[in-house]
């Protein structure tokens, strides 16, 4: 028995890239990945595998009832009509979330200039346990280290600094961070019994 996999905005492609490792995964999965951003399915096929990858939006996914056993929704808006209808009776749901500190670093050192302050992930826990049966959660918290070439990555690719000019921007990267807090919250659900 195959198990379909499907990571609803799944950007760049890392995950199912990195589940794919798994020499064995062939055998038991199929992987399947959607995003309504072209620049990120377009990196996300560079690797020569087996994943499905497709440009979609995932309020409307292209799959037929009951396809998927796992759908994974990390960092990425969700839409639970689509996501239960695609999903089987049996599968679930892996949603991430950023918590309250989540790379609180950035938001300190470039505080007034961003677009939320604090992550208020509120509605977004609420809206998963309306849909679904939270069947296991925890918090992630940790801190690590970052170089100066991963914090210029990091900076590019977080939506906090999308309202930063270039200066603004220069300015961050040049402030000293050397390591940055992660803080989410994965929440695993079931269809409502
Ligand atoms: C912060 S990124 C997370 C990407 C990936 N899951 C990761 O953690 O590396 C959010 C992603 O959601 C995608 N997205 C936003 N709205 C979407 C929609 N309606 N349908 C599909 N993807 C969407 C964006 O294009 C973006 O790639």
């Amino acid at each position: 028995n195959i198990n379909y996999i499907l990571d609803a905005g799944c950007g760049e492609g890392y995950f199912l890239n990195k589940l794919y490792e798994d020499k064995n995964i062939n055998n038991i999965c199929k992987l399947i990945g959607i995003d309504i951003a072209k620049e990120g399915i377009s990196i996300a096929t560079r690797g020569e595998n087996e994943i499905i990858w497709c440009i979609s939006d995932l309020s409307n996914l292209p799959f037929k009832d009951n396809k998927f056993d796992v759908i994974l929704n990390i960092l990425s808006p969700a839409n639970y009509k689509e996501f239960t209808r695609v999903l089987n009776d049996d599968g679930i749901i892996v949603k991430i979330v950023p918590e309250s500190n989540y790379l609180k670093e950035i938001r300190t050192s470039i505080q007034g200039n961003i677009k939320n302050n604090d992550y208020d992930n509120k509605n977004i826990i609420v809206g998963f346990k309306k849909h679904l049966d939270v069947i296991y959660e925890n918090r992630i918290n940790y801190k690590t280290d970052v170089s100066v070439l991963n914090l210029m990555n990091l900076v590019k690719m977080t939506p906090l600094t999308s309202t930063l000019d270039e200066k603004e921007i220069l300015k961050l990267i040049k402030s000293g961070i050397s390591n940055i807090t992660i803080d989410l919250r994965v929440m695993v659900g079931t269809l409502k019994k």
